[in-house]
């Protein structure tokens, strides 16, 4: 089930007080220092760059009518504003932006909730234009980037199973307009186009994840994810569960087998013209299509949200449809590994000894830890395939929700490509912050019978995130750099919306690999 596009964007560059849409969007900046000043409400907010002309318009009233209705400035605050014939469009919304800041332009990341709070504000309008703060110079492409991408995101709603319309259901915003300095600028249309791409990535994992469960099982997955890359470009190779015993990947075999919908591995091949720049990247998602824990099975509260336990496999997937479109110079491999973890008769059980891709042999513990079972197979068949970088991303533990939160990916791995991908999450507002791989945690998962026991030997949860991390150098090879991309937390938003991030998946870490594959493609 997909949602389809609903959010039309382009750019303007005609005066915004004249735009024939349904609202304009300006930006408020809070003025914290002057609060309870006496200089009156109006004091407290300043408009920002972008708003000049509407400013005008109101005869230089707007910021004291704007605090008249309470607005403060404070990020993801949205005040409507019937125009009353001052300028063409009929409402003005100002949304905040917290204080202002003492660049040129807001932080891209504040551009990007901003942007898609309004569009989220606005639901019901059809046209909708934005004059929000850029930098004047052309190359402003992050925050430019930042507003389309923000706007696009506000502007999801996953199409549900409800079977009557709803009549107070507000549509998502049809079109949106970006006003900048030059809408014929070539650089800032390529931002446009971009934003559009990677949005439609973001979207698909979105859609993906909040696919119910019973719809979205390992076969059916990996046909969703092999047709929309065929029809992309890429070159597509799915394993069965007959491909999968004969080829020898246990892990995936041994969390698939409780489950009558059996496991796949999709790998996808990205193959750039003229060659590349002679690197290979791997990326590897988890696709745990449903994670009841299995034997070891999880209490009922909040398990319905395990469904988003294929949030690393759907990320990758809709990331390397982006890839295909961006066409950067550089090679690129996704592996993504399918199984739905449940408890049956033919469950693989605590205690078994599973033989792994690579020959290393694990004692599992337990069966709910069940990602880095298929991520070990998923791994050492993308370092048998050569690659030079390795990236891989799940929904791996609960402590990394533990330790870093819901916003805060896990990164471990080569000290040099986690510090990488924590630039790369800076850049897109998806922040991630290296962890340690430990040797005591290494020695704890000694097993008595096996090469390594699938979490501490002794169940201790102490340093549970970097157990998960310890577990998988074990199926990288040496001349593989690697990073493991713990979003147990960031994947999925169960609170109310917020910025750009609705309920649901948040497809997170899109974004991020997109950066990052474009990095490697620019600088090896
Ligand atoms: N899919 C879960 C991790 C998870 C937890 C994702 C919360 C999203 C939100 C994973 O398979 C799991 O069950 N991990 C266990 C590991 C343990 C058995 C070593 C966990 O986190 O408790
Ligand atoms: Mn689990
Ligand atoms: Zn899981």
């Amino acid at each position: 089930m997909t949602s389809p596009r609903t959010t039309n964007l382009s750019l303007v560059d005609t005066d915004p007080a004249e735009l024939a849409v349904d609202a304009i969007v300006i930006g408020v900046h809070s003025q914290p220092g002057e609060q309870g000043a006496t200089s009156g409400l109006a004091g407290t907010l300043l408009l920002a760059s972008g708003a000049e002309s509407i400013a005008a318009a109101f005869d230089g009233k707007l910021t004291e009518t704007l605090a008249l209705l309470g607005a403060t400035g404070g990020p993801g605050e949205v005040i409507k504003l019937a125009t009353l014939g001052t300028v063409t469009a009929p409402l003005v919304a100002a949304v905040g932006l917290g204080p202002e800041p003492s660049g040129a332009a807001p932080a891209p990341e504040t551009l990007r909730r901003a942007a898609g709070s309004a569009i989220r504000a606005l639901a019901g309008a059809s046209k909708v234009a934005l004059a929000l703060p850029l930098p004047d110079d052309s190359d402003a492409s992050a925050e430019l980037r930042a507003v389309a991408e923000g706007a696009l995101l506000g502007g999801y709603r996953f199409a549900g199973y409800k079977t009557r319309p709803q009549p107070t259901r507000r549509e998502p915003v049809a079109e949106v307009l970006v006003a900048v300095p030059d809408a014929g600028d070539a650089g800032a249309q390529a931002e446009v186009v971009r934003a559009q791409v990677v949005a439609d990535a973001v979207r698909l994992t979105r859609d993906w994840v909040n696919t119910a469960p019973n719809e979205l099982r390992p076969p059916s997955f990996a046909d969703a994810v092999a047709d929309a890359a065929r029809a992309a470009g890429l070159g597509v190779e799915v394993l069965d569960e007959a491909a999968l015993a004969a080829g020898g990947y246990g892990g995936i075999v041994a969390v698939g087998q409780g489950s009558e919908a059996p496991p796949r591995l999709v790998k996808l091949t990205y193959t750039p013209e003229g060659g590349g720049n002679g690197k290979r990247v791997a990326l590897v998602g988890k696709g745990i299509t449903f994670d009841t824990g299995g034997i070891s099975i999880k209490p009922a509260q909040g398990m319905w949200e395990m469904k988003s336990d294929m949030g690393g496999a759907a990320a990758v997937g809709a990331a390397m449809l982006a890839i295909a479109a961006l066409k950067p110079t550089v090679a690129v491999s996704a592996y993504l590994p399918m199984a739905e973890n449940m408890p049956s008769g033919t469950s693989y059980r605590p205690g078994d000894v599973i033989t792994m891709f690579n020959g290393k042999r694990v004692e599992v513990l337990n069966t709910d830890a069940e990602g880095r079972m298929v991520l070990g197979d998923a791994i050492a068949r993308a370092c048998a395939d050569g690659t030079d970088y390795l990236f891989e991303t799940s929904t791996l533990t609960g402590g990394q929700v533990v330790a870093l939160g819901k916003r805060v990916a896990g990164v471990m791995g080569t000290p040099e490509l986690c510090e990488r991908v924590q630039v790369a999450g800076d850049a897109v507002g998806e922040p991630a912050w290296p962890m340690p791989l430990p040797e005591d945690v290494r020695k704890g998962m000694e097993s008595d019978v096996a090469d390594i026991s699938q979490v501490n030997a002794g169940m201790d949860r102490a340093g549970h995130m970097l157990q998960g991390g310890v577990f998988l150098r074990e199926f990288v090879t040496d001349d593989v750099a690697w990073a493991h991309i713990d979003i147990a937390g960031p994947s999925y938003h169960s609170g109310e919306p917020t910025g750009y991030w609705t309920k649901g998946g948040t497809g997170v870490p899109v974004r991020t690999l997109v950066q990052l594959v474009e990095d490697v493609a620019a600088n090896g």
